[in-house]
């Protein structure tokens, strides 16, 4: 787990430090980064690290996104420009390369960039200057380039949507976020990061039950998705995050093979014992059996396949309410 200035990046996962560990030995150098990653996976929480780590870091990290912008006021926003260039310039701009001069310029959505301002990328990264649009005079760039892209770069070039001599330039290393689903251990810690950020002066828990369904959900929006349930299920909890605090698509989608996938998880990382890793799945299903029937034990019991009886046993000696 490091804390670095402003920036936290949390995490515990053997690939996440791995990666760490390689941008601490590239941090000061002026490597082009290439960051690739599903959305919110944490591509600009590692672009603020690489650049408070480097020598950049006192000097300016500027960020554009490429997707958002038309192409024109794209390469405006990218190169500046001349009073009077094109109508309504009545004053005159400096781009993002100028800003970000020193220090680090981030550009995300690199994957969706039109070809044009790929080409005018290229040229003033190859040159290491640029021109304002409307202007003649050349203006020598340095800025280390961080990139992010949700898609692999290599596959767009092999379809012509991304100019491979553009590829080779800002991808000189390569690094790729796994999701969230892939390094599940982090899901705890990640959780508990987010918690205290938003109740800080608050003593508020995750319920083991709902932690089970974290670790089993696929979290296909990554990091963000898990900050932002964490956000709105502290609004409604008292003292515990409960199921009921839950968002519904939480409520329903907990399958048997993935409460036994997140208890293997336990088992496996915790030293679990056996015996305690069929209790596990045990309170698990019967519990979600429960959620899913609002308490109808007489359901609860049908769905499972269970004699109520047996059904009511077991969650007396489980403890379950
Ligand atoms: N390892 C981490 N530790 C702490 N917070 C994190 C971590 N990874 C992501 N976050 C948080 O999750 C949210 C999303 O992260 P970020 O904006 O970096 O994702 P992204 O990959 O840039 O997503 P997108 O592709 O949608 O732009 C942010 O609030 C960020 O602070
Ligand atoms: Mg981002």
């Amino acid at each position: 787990m490091g804390v670095l200035k402003s920036v936290s990046l949390i995490t515990q996962d053997a690939r996440m430090l791995d990666l760490i560990e390689r941008i601490n030995r590239i941090a000061d150098s002026d490597i082009s980064v290439l960051l690739i990653g599903e959305t919110g996976v944490g591509k600009e929480v590692f672009t603020d690290y690489i650049h408070h780590l480097s020598k950049r870091g006192p000097y300016p990290l500027v960020k554009i996104g490429l997707a958002t912008l038309p192409p024109d006021l794209l390469e405006s926003e990218l190169f500046g420009f001349e009073k009077g260039s094109f109508t309504n310039a009545d004053h005159s701009k400096k781009g993002m390369f100028e800003i970000a001069h020193l220090g680090t310029l981030f550009l995300d959505d690199i994957d969706d960039s039109p070809l044009n301002v790929q080409s005018k990328l290229l040229r003033a990264i190859e040159a290491e200057e640029i021109r304002h649009i409307g202007g003649t005079s050349a203006i020598p760039i340095n800025v280390r380039l961080v990139c992010a892209s949700k898609m692999e770069v290599k596959d767009l070039v092999d379809n012509k949507l991304f100019r491979q001599d553009l590829y080779y330039r800002i991808n000189v290393v390569e690094l790729r976020i796994p999701p969230l689903r892939e390094r599940r251990n982090d899901i705890p810690l990640l959780a508990k990061h987010f918690l205290k950020r938003y109740k800080p002066k608050e003593k508020l828990f995750i319920s083991d039950e709902v932690m089970s369904i974290f670790m089993s959900y696929d979290w296909p929006g990554n990091v963000r998705e898990l900050r932002n349930v964490v956000q709105r299920s502290s609004l409604f909890a008292e003292g515990v995050i409960k199921v009921k605090d839950l968002p519904d698509r939480f409520k329903y989608n907990n399958r048997i093979e993935k409460i036994v996938q997140a208890c293997k998880i336990c088992f496996d990382s915790n030293g679990m014992s056996y015996g305690d890793l069929i209790k596990c799945i045990e309170v698990r299903l019967l519990s979600e059996a429960m959620s899913k029937t609002n308490g109808n034990q007489s359901n609860a019991a049908k769905n499972l396949g269970m004699k109520l009886s047996t059904f009511r046993d077991k969650i007396k000696k489980l403890e379950i309410n």
